[in-house]
């Protein structure tokens, strides 16, 4: 029960053979640094590199930062947008001759941290899953079942995207102390909370390793909010998780 899980960040792309029942990592990880500007040619170049490196034959589950249905890419926000339109799927197997499950990188995440992490006891409940990077992904489980493709990022609050008002790209460009970024954040999850009434907001990406540095900012949330376990290895496991089952995303 093991498949290779690669996960497309701005900076980098990173991979592992996963034991898909357990979740760890069956070799070291290898990252690349994300070529720029990042067009599927140097992209798949990349991942084909990172196939030979573990001498890979078997199934291959990719995360990508953008919405990805039936294996073609349909948005591409932080990333060349080349992508749009392109059938990573084809294009990997083409290129590797091995199957290819693609997926929005927040849904193999926040696969991942349902199984194996923060999520896992949350068996009947709504549950919104963040990763705060750059951008902010998300994805919704209702009793583990996910939702794919919701782009909670872009969602515009009082005049601007989220994932442009708290995402972790604007506490390091604008230099926030962590009191002045989680007012930011806790906007944008008192809107979430409001508007969908889940029973729990898991967050992950970078900043789930400094959760004790802002929760204390975040307030008027009726939902517990609480941060991924998995940080930043939830990606690579996602992903291996969709492959080994053949997830079809429509
Ligand atoms: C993209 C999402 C992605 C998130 C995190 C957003 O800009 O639209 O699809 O999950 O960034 O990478």
């Amino acid at each position: 029960m093991a498949a290779l899980g690669i996960d497309i960040g701005g900076s980098g792309i990173k991979g592992a053979p996963v034991d898909v029942a357990t979740g760890a990592f069956l070799r070291d990880r290898i990252r690349i640094p994300t070529p720029v500007p990042g067009s599927p040619e140097q992209v798949i170049e990349v991942i084909s590199h990172i196939v030979e490196e573990f001498n890979w034959q078997g199934k291959i589950g990719v995360g990508f930062p953008g919405v990805v249905r039936r294996g073609v890419v349909v948005t591409a926000a932080n990333v060349s947008p080349e992508w749009t339109g392109t059938d990573m799927a084809e294009l990997i197997q083409a290129q590797t001759g091995c199957p290819a499950v693609i997926l929005n990188d927040a849904d193999a995440a926040g696969l991942a941290e349902m199984r194996f992490g923060g999520g896992k006891r949350f068996e009947d409940s709504y549950v919104i899953f963040l990763t705060i990077g750059t951008g902010i992904g998300s994805a919704f489980f209702l009793k583990k079942e996910l939702w794919p493709n919701i782009e909670l990022g872009h969602m515009e609050i009082r005049g601007k995207e989220a994932e442009h008002r708290a995402g972790d790209g604007v506490r390091k460009e604008k230099e926030l102390s962590w009191k002045q970024w989680a007012k930011r954040l806790n906007e944008v999850l008192q809107t979430y909370d409001f508007l969908f009434s889940p029973d729990a907001i898991i967050l992950g990406g970078g900043v789930s390793k400094q959760f004790d540095r802002f929760s204390k900012y975040l307030k008027g949330i009726r939902a517990e909010v609480l941060p991924a376990e998995l940080q930043n290895q939830a990606g690579i496991i996602g992903a291996a998780m969709a492959a080994e089952e053949s997830l079809v995303i429509d």
